[in-house]
C-alpha cells in the first residue's frame, strides 16, 4: 500500500524519547523550553508549544479576547479543527469561500460576510501555500480585525525569505504525526504580541499565572492565582525531545516534500483533466498534502476505488464544514467555489519516505483512472 501520509522518525527521536524516560520526568520541563527556544530562534518570535494544533489555536484566539458573541471568518474547506477551536471559545465560526486555484480563504467573499460581530479572520495556509495573505491583513487593518493564521500545513513555508510564523499577527502549527514536522501529538502559537503570548502560556496550564516560567526551571507554583478559565493544553518533555529532533531535520523534509510535489505538477502538466493548485508568488512552499482538482465529470469515487484497488491511498482535504449538522448555520449564502470543488479535489500521497518511483506509479494509474472516466477540462 502506498500511504496517503506517514510519520517519519529515525535514530535522532529515538534517542531523545529514550533519554526523556531515562530522566524520569515526562511532563512540561526543560524539553519543552528548549523546544520553544529552538523554535523562537527559527521564526525569529517568542513561541508557546502546546498538545496539539486545534488547542493552540483555541488559545490563541482566547487570547485575543475572542468569546461568546463574537464572529471569526473562516474558509469551510479546511479541517474541522479550525472550525471546533473557533466555537470552543463561545464563538461564532462564518463559513467562507476559497480562491479556486490556491484553495485559500477569498478576501471579497470575507468582506461580504463582515458584520458587527466580526472580531478575527482565520485563513488556512492550504496545503503549506499563504494564499492572498497580503488582501487578508489589508481587510483585517480596514476593519480592526485579529488575524490568527491557521499554519497547520505551513512549518516551513517561506514568504519574502521569512517563515511563516515570523510575521503576521498571530500564527499557530500544528505537529502532529503527519504533519512537515512531529512531536507525536503537538502545536504551537507565535506571536510578536507579549500580552497575547504571555495569556496562552497561562491558559494552557490551567490558567495558572505565570506557572510556564516554573515549569521550564522544573519547580512548580504552589500558591496559584487563576483568573479565568484554562486549559489542560500544554505540551510534554516526551514530545517536545521528537520535535527538536525533528527541527534539525527540516531541511532534508522540505527538500523531499518539494521534489515530490514538483515532479507531480511536471507529470501532470498539460493535462486539462488535472489542475495542481497554484503557490502565491515570491513564497516557497513547503507542503503538507498534494491536492489535484479533477474535471468537471469525473467520478472522483470511482477515481478513488481505481486507486486503491492498485495499492493508492488517496484522501478528500476537505469536506466543507458548513455541511456539517453543527455549523449549518455558519453561512448565510452559498459559497460557490467550495461547493463545486468539493467533489473534484483528491489528495494524492505525499510524505517524507515516498519515492519518486512511487509518484510515478501514482501519476500513472491517476491518468489511467481518469482516461476511464469522462470528463470536461478544468
Ligand atoms: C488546517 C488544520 N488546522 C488545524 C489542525 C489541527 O491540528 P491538530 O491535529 O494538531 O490538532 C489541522 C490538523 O490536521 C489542520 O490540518
Amino acid at each position: 500500500m502506498i500511504r496517503l501520509s506517514k510519520s517519519s522518525v529515525g535514530p535522532s527521536e529515538k534517542e531523545a524519547v529514550s533519554a526523556v524516560m531515562d530522566r524520569g520526568f515526562f511532563g512540561m520541563g526543560a524539553e519543552v523550553a528548549a523546544f520553544e527556544s529552538e523554535l523562537s530562534s527559527f521564526l525569529d518570535r517568542p513561541v508557546a508549544c502546546t498538545v496539539n494544533g486545534t488547542a493552540a489555536l483555541q488559545l490563541a484566539l482566547q487570547a485575543c479576547g475572542i468569546g461568546p458573541g463574537d464572529e471569526v471568518l473562516v474558509q469551510s474547506l479546511t479541517y474541522v479543527a479550525s472550525f471546533q477551536a473557533i466555537s470552543a471559545t463561545g464563538a461564532k465560526p462564518v463559513a467562507c469561500d476559497v480562491i479556486e486555484n490556491t484553495m485559500t480563504l477569498d478576501p471579497e467573499d470575507a468582506r461580504r460576510r463582515l458584520t458587527e460581530r466580526t472580531r478575527a479572520i482565520m485563513p488556512i495556509h492550504f496545503s503549506g501555500g499563504v494564499g492572498d495573505i497580503d488582501a487578508i491583513y489589508k481587510l483585517a487593518e480596514e476593519h480592526n480585525l485579529r488575524v490568527i493564521e491557521d499554519a497547520a500545513h505551513a512549518f516551513g513555508t517561506t514568504l519574502n525569505d521569512q517563515y511563516v510564523g515570523g510575521f503576521g499577527d498571530v500564527v499557530c502549527f500544528s505537529f502532529d504525526g503527519i504533519k512537515n514536522i512531529t512531536s507525536g501529538e503537538g502545536g504551537c502559537v507565535c506571536s510578536a504580541d507579549e500580552a497575547v503570548m504571555s495569556r496562552v502560556r497561562d491558559l494552557r496550564l490551567l490558567g495558572v499565572k505565570g506557572d510556564s516560567t516554573k515549569r521550564a526551571a522544573g519547580e512548580r507554583t504552589w500558591a496559584p492565582d487563576v483568573e479565568e478559565q484554562g486549559w489542560r493544553y500544554h505540551m510534554s518533555d516526551l514530545m517536545a525531545a521528537i520535535g527538536r529532533a525533528q527541527l534539525r531535520r527540516l531541511p532534508e523534509f522540505a527538500a523531499q516534500r518539494r521534489a515530490l510535489v514538483d515532479q507531480y505538477r511536471h507529470r501532470f502538466d498539460g493535462n486539462n483533466m488535472i489542475r495542481c493548485l497554484q503557490f502565491a508568488p515570491r513564497s516557497e512552499v513547503t507542503p503538507h498534502i498534494f491536492v489535484i482538482q479533477l474535471a468537471n465529470g469525473i467520478d472522483r469515487e470511482n477515481v478513488r476505488a481505481l486507486l486503491t484497488e492498485q495499492g493508492i491511498q488517496t484522501g478528500v482535504h476537505y469536506y466543507p464544514n458548513h455541511w456539517l449538522s453543527y455549523y449549518a448555520g455558519s453561512s448565510e449564502s452559498a459559497l460557490p467555489v467550495t461547493e463545486k470543488i468539493a467533489g473534484q479535489i483528491l489528495s494524492l500521497p505525499l510524505h517524507f519516505d515516498l519515492t519518486s518511483q512511487d509518484v510515478d506509479f501514482v501519476c500513472d494509474q491517476v491518468e489511467a483512472a481518469i482516461a476511464s472516466n469522462a470528463g470536461t477540462p478544468v
